[in-house]
């Protein structure tokens, strides 16, 4: 097992594990054991969220895993969002003081004094989308997160803040694997250096959210397997996830698989022992269709 420990930069102090686990649809009875067993695998990066409501386990997981592995804090670069409200599902949209305040939950349910990376969840603020980045920055003075970034940020949304003079973000996480490649975002967030974080990498494959009402945005025709993947994967003598991941970091994209399945846990870190060559690169480019699936579509709010 080849345990990928590379790391991206993220803004000049910090830097961002190429790894990390993902806890979406980890529950608060399961995200203790899942995140210590994570990191005794050797991830060093978790991702949560206000809305996954699993902060507390997560925390108490990064604690555990932390003392068992003999690591420090410093040692693992925790992420979380801020659930910024969203108008079109009947909520308040946070102002710049509910956003701090909304961050400083978060911090007491982790049990932590800073975070590594604090993100906008959605671009949903509305009239508050600018007064939360206001929030973040301000955060972001006081030294309790070490970066700040967005998610699922188009240009438009980035611009914005560009043009309100305020500092870009340092991150934009969005939905990045070989169905959903968004080239034009990427060369913007480049040209301004905002570093790409990818979620739902595995996204491809039948597995992904399997269960009944996970995958409500993957059509039927997308559950049936085209054979390309898993052709390219046996190649490699890898599994079509480490493919899928490999892919995002030979991108330069942080990816965050997330599993409950020990076996996959740790397959999803082991990415060091195998490079896609030029021409398997050139055929994953080609399988680009556009927009996500993970939750963005059907949501005709999303983008607004
Ligand atoms: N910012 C956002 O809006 C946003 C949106 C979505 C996700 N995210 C973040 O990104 C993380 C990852 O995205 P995601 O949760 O959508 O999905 P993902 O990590 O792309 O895929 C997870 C799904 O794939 C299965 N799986 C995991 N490893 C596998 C393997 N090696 N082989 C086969 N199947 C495997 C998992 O099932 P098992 O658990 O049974 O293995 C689960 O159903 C999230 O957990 C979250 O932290 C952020």
């Amino acid at each position: 097992m080849t345990v990928y420990q590379q790391t991206f930069p993220l803004n000049r102090e910090t830097a961002i594990p190429a790894v990390g686990f993902g806890t979406y649809l980890i529950s608060q009875e399961d995200a203790k054991e899942a995140v210590r067993a994570a990191i005794l695998n050797g991830y060093r990066h978790i991702d949560t969220a206000e809305v996954y409501e699993n902060e507390e386990s997560v925390g108490a997981g990064i604690r555990a895993g932390i003392a068992e592995a003999g690591l420090a804090r410093e040692d693992i670069f925790v992420t979380t969002k801020l659930w910024q409200g969203h108008a079109a599902w009947g909520q308040k949209l946070k102002n710049e003081e509910e956003t701090v305040a909304a961050f400083n939950g978060s911090l007491e349910r982790l049990g932590v004094d800073y975070v590594d990376l604090y993100l906008i969840h959605a671009p949903h603020g509305g009239a508050e989308r600018l007064n939360q980045w206001r929030g973040l920055l301000e955060i972001k003075r006081l030294g309790k997160a070490r970066s700040i970034g967005v998610s699922n940020y188009s240009e438009k949304h980035l611009e914005e803040i560009k043009a309100a003079g305020l500092p870009l973000p340092d991150a934009n996480q969005i939905e990045l694997h070989p169905w959903s490649q968004k080239p034009e975002l990427l060369a913007y967030m480049k040209e301004n250096g905002i570093a790409p974080i990818a979620y739902s990498s595995l996204a491809p494959l039948s597995t992904w959210r399997a269960q009944p009402g996970q995958d409500s945005a993957k059509t039927e025709a997308m559950k049936i397997s085209d054979g390309v993947l898993a052709a390219m994967a046996a190649k490699y003598g890898v599994t079509e996830a480490q493919l899928l991941l490999r892919w995002g970091v030979q991108n330069g994209y942080a990816v965050l698989p997330k599993s409950l399945n020990p076996e996959r846990m740790r397959q999803n870190i082991d990415l060091g022992g195998f490079v896609i060559d030029a021409a398997d690169l050139a055929s994953l480019k080609a399988m680009d269709r556009g927009d996500g699936i993970a939750w963005s579509i059907g949501d005709p709010t999303h983008t607004d």
